[in-house]
């Protein structure tokens, strides 16, 4: 096997202000045992008010280098996934190259919601298969706190800030086994985030916060991630019963529970930071994995499915032979 992406290093960061559901219920009304038991989610973190999507990856990403033990220098390409970027341009990718100091690799964002970081590693992983790069970067990183209206219980209790980050390298053994990635913007008007300032004079009057339409996201998001396990099974002709982990996007546990039903996994097996995180949208997925990998729980070897859906709708998923 000749050109896999393999996880050389993985980080991730949480800020340090934790906001619990009692806090919330303050806000609007609502109450935790609503919230813990519509979502499975009982506290979240909110970015300090000098912290940016770029200076929370900067702390992600530094972990993965350091696990990885390489210099930074060695990164061809680094792509960060954000729906919170630090400014519309440059882009956080460029801003966290600055920060990292290297000098010379290619940076860009992607965005594509909560799906961020699996589309992100499907485009590394593409770029290493082909050789167009070595070591790549992704990492993804969101403040989800600040696109969200404290006044709109229907969203507000659902998100969270934080960054993570995995370093992929070219390798003979195996790594990334596929990746499958999808998007049908017919459901463009059930999740999406206005951006006022640039928006035409129909649309002038919108606010820039989350808007969502929970129970049908809900249901899409079961069926389509049913179907995109299918998928990934099929095309590595692997029976459910080879998957050691599900680190699944953490919306929301229901969700979580019914992907891991579809694929006859015990809970046990399923990684879930969401009770102490809410959803941080591209930031997700890396965050439960570098979480996992961390504590020991996957071991080198084993076979991981990562996988995601959020707004446009997009979704996606990740096979990983760590
Ligand atoms: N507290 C108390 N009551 C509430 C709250 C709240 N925070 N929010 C809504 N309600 C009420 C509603 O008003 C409604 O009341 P009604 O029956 O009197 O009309 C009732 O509770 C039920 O509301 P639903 O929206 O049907 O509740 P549901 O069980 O669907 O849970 C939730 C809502 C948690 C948002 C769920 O639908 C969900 O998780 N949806 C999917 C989210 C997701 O996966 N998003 C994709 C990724 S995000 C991204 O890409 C950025």
């Amino acid at each position: 096997m000749s050109h896999c992406a393999r996880i050389i290093g993985t980080g991730g960061y949480m800020p340090e202000t934790i906001r619990t559901n009692e806090e919330i219920s303050q806000l609007v009304d609502t109450s935790d045992s609503w919230i813990v038991e519509r979502t499975g989610i009982k506290t979240r973190r909110i970015a300090g008010p000098e912290e940016t999507a770029a200076s929370m990856a900067e702390i992600a990403a530094t972990q993965a280098i350091d696990m990885a033990g390489i210099d930074a220098n060695e990164i061809d390409l680094i792509i960060v996934a954000t729906g919170s970027p630090d400014r519309v341009y440059p882009s956080t990718g460029c801003l966290l190259q600055k920060r990292l100091d290297i000098k010379n690799c290619v940076a860009f964002d992607v965005q594509a919601a909560c799906s961020g970081s699996i589309f992100a590693m499907s485009i590394a992983d593409q770029y290493i298969k082909s050789g167009a790069a070595n070591k790549v970067l992704v990492v993804g990183s969101e403040i989800c706190s600040r696109l969200v209206d404290w006044t709109d219980r229907s969203t507000c209790i659902l998100f969270g800030d934080g960054a993570g980050a995995v370093l992929l390298e070219s390798s003979g053994e195996a790594g990334i086994l596929s990746t499958h990635i999808h998007s049908d913007a017919s459901y463009e008007d059930m999740l999406y985030c206005p951006n006022p300032q640039v928006a035409t004079d129909s649309k002038k009057d919108e606010q820039g916060f989350i808007s969502m339409k929970g129970s049908e996201v809900f249901k899409v998001a079961v069926n389509t991630l049913g179907r995109i396990v299918d998928e990934t099974l099929e095309a590595n002709g692997l029976d459910k019963s080879r998957i050691d982990w599900l680190v699944p996007h953490q919306a929301n546990i229901r969700i979580i529970a019914a992907t891991a039903k579809k694929l006859k996994m015990s809970m046990d097996r399923v990684v879930l930071t969401l009770e102490n995180q809410g959803n941080t949208s591209s930031a997700s997925v890396l965050l439960a994995f570098n979480e996992a990998v961390r504590d020991g729980r996957i071991q080198r070897g084993q076979i991981v499915l990562l996988e995601a859906f959020g707004a446009g709708f997009t979704w996606g998923s990740a096979l990983i032979k760590y």
